[in-house]
């Protein structure tokens, strides 16, 4: 590549990079928006409700949420049509009015604690076994890896884990053409052939230390 352009890509990831810096990010701004337009859902805390099928928040990385948040409005999320939840999400997604609210409450979340991890009565050794594939991605203790550009699934309920999996598999998740992250999780699908590798991985990763 010429040098110029070069420089000019460096540059640009560098900024693109710093804009989503916790530096430049008001996290009391980003309370704010939380607690008048999500904690309704996903609760005072963000840890998920699931008689609203809200999935838990607390601790995820900013990083994830921020393109979450951009996917939902865009449509890339939440768009198919058999996608209920994700359908319930996309409008509140739009009411972030710009960048700068999106990135505000991302901070606010990602500087919560995690929901604690569960006992599951499940038998763990298959699910541990199958999250081996899982973990070069999602990390050993699924803590997530923004290099990988793999979300933390450590502190996510087990029901919203089996319906996110069942909605990558099926494609209502992961299908649409600018979905580049989701597409690479759907790939992953083949190694979870059925419904009983889905509940044990799903549940030997509930039970995983939060922190
Ligand atoms: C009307 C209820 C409702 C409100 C209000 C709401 N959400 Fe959600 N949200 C949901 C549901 C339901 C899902 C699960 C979608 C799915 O199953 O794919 C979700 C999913 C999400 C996800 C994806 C989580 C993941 O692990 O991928 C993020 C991020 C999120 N919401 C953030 C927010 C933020 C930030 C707000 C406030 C601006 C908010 N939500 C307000 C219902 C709501
Ligand atoms: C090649 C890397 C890779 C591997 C291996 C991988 N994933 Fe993922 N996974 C991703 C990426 C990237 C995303 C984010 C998709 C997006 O942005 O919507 C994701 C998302 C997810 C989500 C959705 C999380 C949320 O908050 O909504 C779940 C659940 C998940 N993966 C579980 C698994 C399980 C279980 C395995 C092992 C069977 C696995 N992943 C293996 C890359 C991977």
């Amino acid at each position: 590549m010429h040098k110029t352009a070069l420089l000019f890509f460096m540059l640009c990831f560098i900024f693109s990079d710093g804009a989503l810096a916790d530096t430049e990010a008001d996290v009391n701004a980003g309370k704010t928006t939380y607690d008048e337009i999500c904690s309704s859902c996903h609760g005072r805390k963000a840890h998920g409700q699931k008689r609203l099928n809200a999935p838990s928040l607390a601790g995820q990385q900013a990083w994830y949420v921020v393109r979450q948040l951009k996917n939902f409005k865009s449509g890339i999320r939440g768009n198919h049509e058999n996608d209920t939840f994700g359908r319930q999400m996309r409008p509140m997604a739009m009411l972030l009015k710009d960048e700068q609210a999106v990135i505000d409450v991302a901070a606010f979340i990602a500087s919560l604690k995690p929901r604690k991890p569960r006992k599951q009565t499940d038998d763990l050794t298959k699910g541990k076994t199958i999250y081996a594939t899982c973990a070069g991605c999602h990390g050993s203790k699924a803590e997530g890896n923004e290099s990988m550009n793999a979300p933390a699934l450590k502190g996510l309920q087990k029901w919203y884990l089996v319906t996110q999996l069942e909605n990558f598999k099926s494609g209502i998740r992961g299908s649409h053409d600018e979905d580049i992250y989701g597409q690479q999780m759907q790939s992953m699908m083949t190694v979870l052939a059925d419904d009983a590798s889905i509940n044990n991985v799903a549940s030997y990763i509930t039970s995983l230390a939060a922190n």
